[in-house]
């Protein structure tokens, strides 16, 4: 089968489209997939160049990706809520124990998949897994974010983010979000109520007695949120452990999250597609023989929206 791979962790040269690789095989407790859309997230070309090395060496060559969408080919021991065409989204990335989605099949364990949102087509669906399910963790499970209750988003024109203002909306909160200037217009359109220009604004002088933080950006982003959280407020970051002095000192809630994409969450994530409550946003799609170009974008292109391979159509 074809298949994105690596030899060796590297800059995006490394990327090669194996016409031949070896077709992926459901084993116990996994669904065998034919992928027909798969969705690059920052993620995956930080594991290209080696960034989980030390905690998960891959056994190379290795096949990268992880959000996809397609059809159930076949099912492994021990599974049960799935059969044989059915479409299902989810996540098959080697660090969540599938064998990597940049391909025409893909093995993926049961409990990260879920039926595909009914109401759009299989590249909007591959787009949504691990960014939606960012999302819905950290305001669903974590924040557990009321109507009527303030957020602030930071880097509410990414991935996680764009989701994030909408769910925040859905829920009835009052959603403040940070975002370059050229994508003020893009948030105000997903929902978000107030944008802070992160070049030329400083949030934490703005805000105060917010209920949460979801924060997408980390580094001193992180630090200077707690700050704007009211007593006993709840900040979540992606981007590794908050400062638990801090989180003392301010009497908040601080969280490292990460994300699991689950059959649950996924599940709740369709639902909110089908409503309409989440919109997706694509930027663009590619072929997988340009896999190369879509990994340059998403890297160094400031996409507004996914970026998507297709890998079949229809
Ligand atoms: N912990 C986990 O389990 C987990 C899971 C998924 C993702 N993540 C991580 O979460 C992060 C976000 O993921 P994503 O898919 O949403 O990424 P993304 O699509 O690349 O979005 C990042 C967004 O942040 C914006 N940004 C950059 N610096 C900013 C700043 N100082 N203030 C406000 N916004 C800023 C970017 O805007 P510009 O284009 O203007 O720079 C971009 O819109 C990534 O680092 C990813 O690796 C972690």
């Amino acid at each position: 089968m074809k298949a994105v791979q690596i030899s060796r962790y590297g800059a995006a040269n490394v990327l090669e489209l194996n016409q031949d690789a070896p077709k992926a095989v459901s084993g116990k407790e996994q669904v065998l997939i034919e992928v027909h859309a798969a969705s690059i997230n920052p993620i995956d070309w930080k594991v290209r160049t080696g960034y989980m090395k030390d905690a998960v060496p891959f056994t190379m060559p290795a096949t990268l990706g992880g959000d996809c969408c397609g059809v159930v080919a076949a099912l492994g021991e021990s599974v049960s809520g799935f059969k044989v065409g059915d479409r299902v989204y989810g996540y098959a990335s080697l660090l969540s124990g599938g064998s990597g989605s940049f391909a025409e099949f893909v093995a993926a364990k049961s409990g990260t998949l879920a039926l595909a949102p009914r109401n759009v087509g299989v590249v909007d669906a591959a787009a949504l897994p691990l960014v939606g399910a960012s999302a819905v963790q950290a305001i669903g499970e974590h924040i557990k974010l009321q109507r009527g209750q303030k957020i602030l988003i930071h880097g509410g024109a990414g991935g996680i983010g764009s989701v994030a203002i909408q769910l925040a909306k859905s829920i009835g909160a009052h959603v403040a979000t940070t975002a370059s200037a050229e994508d003020k217009a893009y948030v105000k359109e997903l929902g978000a109520d107030e944008v802070i220009d992160y070049k030329s604004e400083a949030f934490e002088e703005k805000f105060h007695d917010l209920d949460a933080v979801f924060d997408t950006v980390g580094g001193p982003t992180t630090e200077k949120s707690f700050k704007v959280l009211k007593k006993e407020g709840t900040l979540v970051t992606m981007l590794g452990q908050p400062d638990a002095g801090l989180a003392e000192q301010h009497g908040v809630m601080a969280i490292g999250q990460l994300t699991h994409v689950t059959t649950e969450v996924l599940k709740r994530l369709a639902q909110l597609v089908d409503t309409g409550a989440v919109k997706v946003h694509i930027h663009k799609v590619f072929p997988l023989d340009q896999v190369k170009e879509a990994f340059e974008l998403v890297e160094n292109g400031r996409p507004r929206g996914k970026v998507v391979l297709q890998i079949k159509r229809g």
